[in-house]
């Protein structure tokens, strides 16, 4: 994981333009919260196309010490399927040591929001990256609902958490577009007396009000709101993850900047809190496109086209867009810098708070690049240099951060010389099978 130090990887570039037909793993943000609802709820629920990374893996542990009974296996297209019995009303048992949620950020704010309702005691760890982001926006929330942390004022991991079976509803005005503190309240909530209410200042993914219903809980959504009625029995249900649109936004960036390149991803949520990125390509130029073709539970999914697009300008995107694109701003700035023109990020503060610094990397990476990109406030700007030239020997470094690690190796596959880029192998957290799944669309 991203505490150890390996050779640099060195991407060389694809053989050929990538053409033809694929499917992207299950999307993460689906994954964990299928496997944390489906161990709060009574029963068995049934799980397909679960993600299998170390991310959702880290989820399923912590399930596992706090005595769900998951019972999912690797399906031969890579998934993980099966079923997870949850403790239901009879609430979770004290694991016998901490809970180390490795890398992910999701499995240790939404674990918060889980424990929140039982009174035991766990302590919640992480890996070197996640003990440095911060947990202050989850644990202040959950405070006023009466649940207790030690240290009671700690910023970042590790931190014990006691919860209260008699938990406050609150209403509860977030300071931040963020889905995770979201989840974590409305967890809380499901066990609170009444109802619980976050409000946003702008919409952040809503995965968790369109799965919650599915398992029993009373909720609901609006443009920047969402309530949950307590105290209410979780039961099973049945869940099928789409392919993660974050994911295939790799792929897709990948086609517009490869020479000849006509991609179509099949089965990939094309939920609108997450397809902001194909919003932002689409304003920049791009030949992309959507076609739905069903829906998973209330997830609408269906086909990505890209098709590689020599002319590429600069645009600006709002503050309020972030949240629907906040993953994809390294490979969309990938894509800026070869655009005509400016392309300006607003509000992207939250991305120094991510796996690392990544408002930082994105400036240090373009400039190996030779490309001009810096901040102002909160701000990200890059100056788009459309033919660039990438320089030999080029070593990126991926500071242990998946994202990171696919968007500079997006420079070798895409690109006429190799690059290398540290700690490749953190790709695992989100999509293991990255530079199989490119390879494979070379024939
Ligand atoms: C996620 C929410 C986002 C996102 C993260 C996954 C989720 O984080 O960046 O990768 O599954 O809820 P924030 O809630 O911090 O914005």
């Amino acid at each position: 994981m991203s505490n150890k130090a390996s050779e640099p990887k060195i991407i060389k570039p694809l053989p050929s333009a990538l053409d033809g037909t694929m499917t992207v793993p299950g999307d993460k943000s689906i994954s964990h919260r299928a496997i944390l609802f489906s161990a709060m709820a009574e029963g068995t629920s049934r799980l397909l196309g679960v993600l299998d990374s170390s991310d959702v893996r880290a989820s399923i542990e912590a399930v596992q010490k706090l005595g769900a009974i998951v019972s999912l296996e690797k399906q031969p297209d890579g998934s993980l399927a099966g079923g997870v019995e949850g403790w239901g009303p009879a609430g979770p048992k004290q694991p016998d040591g901490p809970i180390d949620c490795g890398n992910s950020g999701t499995t240790a704010r939404l674990l918060m929001g889980v424990l929140a309702p039982w009174d035991i005691e766990v302590r919640i760890e992480g890996d070197e990256s996640l003990s440095k982001r911060p947990m202050r926006r989850i644990t202040a929330p959950l405070m006023k609902m009466g649940v207790q942390f030690d240290p009671a004022g700690a910023e970042t991991l590790p931190i014990t958490e006691r919860g209260c079976r008699n938990l406050r509803a609150i209403t509860y005005n977030s300071p931040m577009a963020s889905a995770q503190l979201k989840t974590a309240v409305l967890l809380a909530g499901i066990r609170a007396n009444g109802t619980t209410e976050l409000n946003e200042p702008s919409v952040s993914r809503n995965h968790t009000e369109l799965m919650l219903p599915e398992y029993g809980v009373e909720t609901t959504a609006g443009e920047r709101t969402a309530q949950v009625k307590g105290p209410a029995t979780m039961h099973s249900a049945e869940i099928r993850v789409p392919g993660d649109p974050s994911s295939a936004a790799f792929v897709v960036c990948a086609a517009l900047m490869k020479p000849g390149s006509a991609v179509q991803i099949e089965n990939v949520s094309l939920n609108t809190a997450r397809t902001g990125f194909l919003m932002t390509l689409e304003r920049m130029g791009a030949d992309v496109a959507t076609r739905r073709t069903g829906s998973a539970g209330k997830e609408p999914y269906g086909i990505i086209s890209a098709c590689y697009t020599p002319r590429l300008h600069g645009c600006e995107i709002p503050g309020h867009k972030i949240a629907s694109l906040v993953d994809e701003v390294p490979v969309l700035s990938l894509v800026a810098a070869h655009a005509h023109g400016i392309t300006v990020f607003r509000n992207v503060e939250e991305l120094r708070a991510k796996e690392s610094d990544r408002l930082d990397a994105i400036v240090t990476g373009l400039a190996q690049l030779g490309v001009d990109a810096w901040t102002e406030g909160d701000d990200l700007f890059i100056e788009g240099q459309p033919g660039l030239v990438v320089p030999e020997g080029l070593v990126f470094d991926s500071h242990g951060d998946h994202r990171l690690a696919m968007t500079w190796a997006l420079v070798g596959l895409t690109g006429k010389v190799p690059v290398s880029v540290t700690d490749f192998d953190n790709v695992d957290v989100s999509y293991p099978d990255f530079l199989d799944d490119m390879q494979k669309l070379c024939h």
